[in-house]
């Protein structure tokens, strides 16, 4: 399947085999980076701009690695110290960037909708690192790529989301590819914050957690994001923890292979405790390791790149 896609802006518009196409490209990158000389010069000569209007550490650094290890020429964008905080437009801000020849843009917004508007106005390619709490394309691209090394196939694998799926983009992005990759999704979390809207994608959504992970061949835990609730959506932490949280015991009610993930940033103590976190079934570093991959896939298949058989030096 050849990719010919400028821009990756959500999951929700790919089709299976594109991202197919993805994981296989980013498995190709995963060898280069057992190599002695882990880089390759594929956008050797092109200009790539981190473009971050919201706090990161993991997606930020990940493409900004993925960048130089394709031999790019990348330039980190910080928006506490630019001329957005003048009043400068984004659209304006972009288009003299645009005017310094970037060949590819990554934003990351609190706007939904930011990339898709962006890949409207400009020549370059547009790679959506996090649009509000719309979509986090490339953390969904990581988290199947991971279950899919984990556990072989997405074919009718059973991958619980759990936390606050309502404000979460990694949950919304996850749903999207799991479904069309044929996974078993179902969401689970306080009522307030997994609405039964969410079946109407194909999820199962229920409120017990227990039942809820019984039979999870994936657990994803996501954290609250408090940044984008508007109001209280439950009476404390510690009553969300109590009802939600993963801990060693809890782990009691899963089968024996479940695999525990998290996007990250984790909050201990929280959603997942420090035994659960750092334990034998935690694959949340591999999770991070993996996010290289798939940025420089994506960095590559935008930039014109056909699929991993192109993958070479
Ligand atoms: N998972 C994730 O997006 O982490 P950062 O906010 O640190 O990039």
């Amino acid at each position: 399947m050849a990719w010919n896609r400028k821009h990756l802006l959500d999951i929700q518009s790919l089709s299976a085999d594109e991202i197919t196409t993805i994981l296989d490209t980013a498995r190709a990158f995963k060898a280069v980076g057992r190599r002695a000389i882990k880089k390759v010069p594929a956008l050797r000569g092109k200009t790539v701009i981190n473009l971050f209007v919201e706090p990161s550490t993991r997606t930020r650094i990940s493409f900004q690695l993925a960048a130089q290890r394709l031999t790019a020429d990348i330039i980190n964008f910080s928006a506490e110290v630019s001329s957005l905080r003048k009043g400068e437009s984004l659209k304006d801000t972009t288009r003299n960037l645009e005017a310094l020849n970037a060949d590819i843009i990554i934003i990351r917004h609190s706007a939904a909708g930011a990339p898709h508007f962006l890949s409207r106005i400009l020549k370059a390619s547009v790679v959506n690192a996090g649009d509000g709490s719309h979509e986090h394309p490339t953390q969904a691209l990581l988290d199947v790529f991971t279950m899919r090394e984990k556990k072989g196939s997405l074919k009718d694998l059973n991958v619980t989301i759990l936390g606050d799926i309502l404000y979460s983009r990694v949950a919304r992005s996850n749903i999207w590819a799991l479904r069309k990759m044929g996974a078993n999704v179902t969401l689970a979390g306080p009522a307030t914050l997994v609405p039964r809207m969410f079946e109407k994608l194909g999820c199962r959504v229920v409120y017990d957690l227990k039942d809820a992970i019984a039979d999870a061949d994936v657990i994803n835990i996501l954290r609250i994001q408090h940044e984008r609730q508007r109001k209280t959506m439950f009476p404390s932490i510690g009553e969300f923890s109590k009802m939600f949280g993963i801990n060693k015991s809890r782990l009691d009610w899963t089968k024996e292979d479940t695999i525990i993930m998290h996007p990250g940033p984790i909050n201990r103590g929280v959603e997942i405790d420090n035994d659960t976190a750092d334990g034998e079934r935690s694959v949340i570093l591999e999770q991070v390791t993996n996010g290289l991959a798939i940025r420089m896939a994506v960095l590559f298949l935008v930039n014109g790149g056909q699929g991993p058989h192109e993958v070479t030096g």
